[in-house]
This record gives structure tokens, sequence and C-alpha cells, in this order.
């Protein structure tokens, strides 16, 4: 019988987490393993029972004790850590638990370095470029300017693998996603806010004018491109934006929603934020493209997709 490959998916229970684990469970030859603290996922966001290649762990990766036993019970071959405080609101209010998520990246460095881990793949995010200087964002030439701590522990973390690879040879994938949204996505997300608001009829509000750009990346586009370069040499010791190209302002966006929902919402505008909403985003998807052996989805029809199912905005 041929061997398991094992993968642990830390994060698993959230958004893209569970996206990636519902397409890793698909090959019965993975054993797939989820560790969660469950701040912002949730299990039920995981098709646990009906499959017996998946297991779920309710764990902090930040503390090295309950980190560390699920390492020496599992042989991991590759780990995907998602884990994070997320949330441009929730990372701002709470700028020291966010550096706390050091931790949890030391800890899986250094397990999976002494573990005999093949490879790390890291959710990094577009927030490494703060309000860039350039565009479009390229991986390798446009200078990072993370100033605020959620992406400077992103941009920590990029170290880390870097600096693993040199001095150990233990090889990583590091992914900067731009916004990737799906049905499984938290509440306090743009899209899910908006969603959520324009479902009930409630008023959709905005902080600034609207004109911040965005692009949106459906979540099956994310995971197909992230596990083509993750199992083979296309993404190996490589840093890959993962995102769509394609700008849409905030208003704009809220605008598709209400038409697409038929919503009776108003929009309504709130001062700007001080910190964290960036004017645009663009990332340069040349690498992405030569990965993803899909259709690129249009925002209309992803949230279309995301609109079959709105249980977990809703709920
Ligand atoms: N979705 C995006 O647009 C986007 C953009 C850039 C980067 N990212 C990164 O991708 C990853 C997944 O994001 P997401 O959108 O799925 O968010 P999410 O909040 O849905 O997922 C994060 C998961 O990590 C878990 N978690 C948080 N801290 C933990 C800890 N210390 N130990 C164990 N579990 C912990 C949460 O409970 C949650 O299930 C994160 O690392 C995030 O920073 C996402």
């Amino acid at each position: 019988m041929e061997e398991k490959t094992n993968i642990l998916v830390t994060g698993g229970a959230g958004n893209v987490g569970s996206a990636l684990v519902e397409e890793l469970i698909r090959d019965s030859n993975n054993y797939v393993v989820v560790v969660d603290n469950l701040q912002t996922g949730s299990r039920d966001k995981l098709p646990i029972a009906n499959y017996d290649n998946l297991k779920f762990i309710q764990c902090d990766v930040n503390i090295e004790d309950e980190i560390t036993s699920v390492f020496h019970t599992f042989s991991f071959d590759y780990v995907f850590h998602y884990a994070a405080l997320v949330g441009v609101k929730r990372t701002l209010k709470n700028p020291l638990s966010v550096l706390d998520d050091i931790d949890g990246i030391k800890n899986i460095m250094n397990l999976s370095k002494n573990t005999g881990v093949k490879r790390v793949i890291y959710s990094s995010s577009s927030e490494v470029y703060g309000e860039p200087v350039e565009y479009p964002q390229n991986e390798e030439t446009t200078p990072l300017n993370s100033r605020l701590p959620y992406a400077i522990v992103k941009n920590i973390g990029e170290a880390f693998l870097k600096s693993y690879q040199q001095e150990f040879g233990l090889d990583y994938t590091v992914f900067r996603f731009f916004n990737t949204y799906g049905p499984k996505q938290a509440k306090d997300f743009v899209i899910s806010k908006f969603i959520n608001a324009a479902l009930k009829n409630e008023d959709i509000t905005i902080y600034g004018n609207g004109s911040q750009t965005r692009t949106f990346c459906y979540v099956e586009n994310n995971i197909n491109a992230s596990v083509a370069a993750a199992f083979s040499d296309l993404g190996k010791n490589k840093t890959i934006n993962i995102g769509s190209n394609v700008e849409t302002s905030v208003l704009d966006l809220a605008k598709l929603i209400i038409k697409l929902t038929d919503s009776k919402s108003i929009i309504k505008y709130l001062p700007a934020l001080k910190d964290g909403d960036m004017t645009r985003r663009n990332p340069d998807i040349t690498i992405m493209k030569g990965l993803v052996n899909q259709k690129i989805y249009t925002l209309e029809e992803g949230l279309k997709k995301v609109l079959e199912n709105t249980s977990f905005m809703l709920s």
C-alpha cells in the first residue's frame, strides 16, 4: 500500500484554510490534520464527519507545549501555516496579540525542522507591501513597506521561512494573499459584511468615500494556485502573489452586492479610517497565472457563488 502524505494545516477551520483542507482531503492518499484555536474559525467549516483522512485538533499554535505534542503525534510531510490573528480592525485593536503570532511562526519552523517536514507553506499577505510605492506590486522588485504590527509579523514570518531554508535546507513556499473571499469568510470582512447587510436590507457603511480599490480573489482560485505551487518545484523556495489583478472600488463593490441581492440597503459613509485602509492594491500575478489550471472567476461570478451559500455569513 502506498504511504500516506501527512499534512498539517494550521488555521484550517478558517475561510481559506477550510477550503484548502476540502481540496486536500479529496485525495485519499493525503492524511490531513487541522489545528485551530477557533478564534475566528469554526469546526462547522470542516466536513469532519464525512472523511476518515481528516482530523481536527483544537490547539493554539502560539503555545509551544500544545503544538509540540501535535508534531510528535504525527510525522508531517507538509505544513501549511495559515493560523493568524486577522482582520484590519481586530489587528489594530490588539497589536500585542498580533505580535504573539511570532511565537507561533517560531514554533512551526522549529518543529518542522526537527521532525523532517519536507516543506512549510506560509500565508503571508499583501499587507507586507504596505501603502505601495508602485503598481503592479511585484514579488521581487516592489519594496516592502510594512508598518502595522500585522504586516510586520507577516514580514517576519517570511524572513523565518527564508532563514530556515538558508541555514537548515528546509524548503518553503510563501504566498502573499490579496483579498480572498468565499462562503466561509468570517463576518467582519468587507464582502461578508456588505452581503450580510444587503440580505437584511440594512445600511451598508463605507469608510471614507469608497474610492479605495481592492482586488478580490475567489477562494477556489486561491486554492487551485496554492496547491499547484505547494507540491511542486514551481513553488519551491518562492514567494508568490495570490490574488486578482482586477481593481474594484469599495463603493462599486457595495453597489454590485446591492444589485445581486436585489436589496433595499442604503449606502452610508463613515469617516475614513486613520490607519490600515490602503488606497489601492494591485498585484502582479504573472506567476500565479502560470499555476492556475481552472477558470479565473470575475467578482460577479464569485459573489454569485458566495450567495448560493450564505449560512456562515448570516449565522
Ligand atoms: N483572506 C484574505 O483575504 C487574506 C489576505 C491576506 C492574508 N491572509 C492570511 O491567510 C490566512 C487565513 O486567513 P483567512 O482569511 O482564512 O482568515 P480566518 O480568520 O478565516 O482564518 C484564520 C484561522 O486561524 C485560526 N487561528 C488564529 N490564531 C490562531 C492560533 N494562535 N492558533 C491556532 N489557530 C489560530 C482562526 O481561528 C481561524 O480559523 C491568515 O494567515 C491570513 O493572515 C488572508
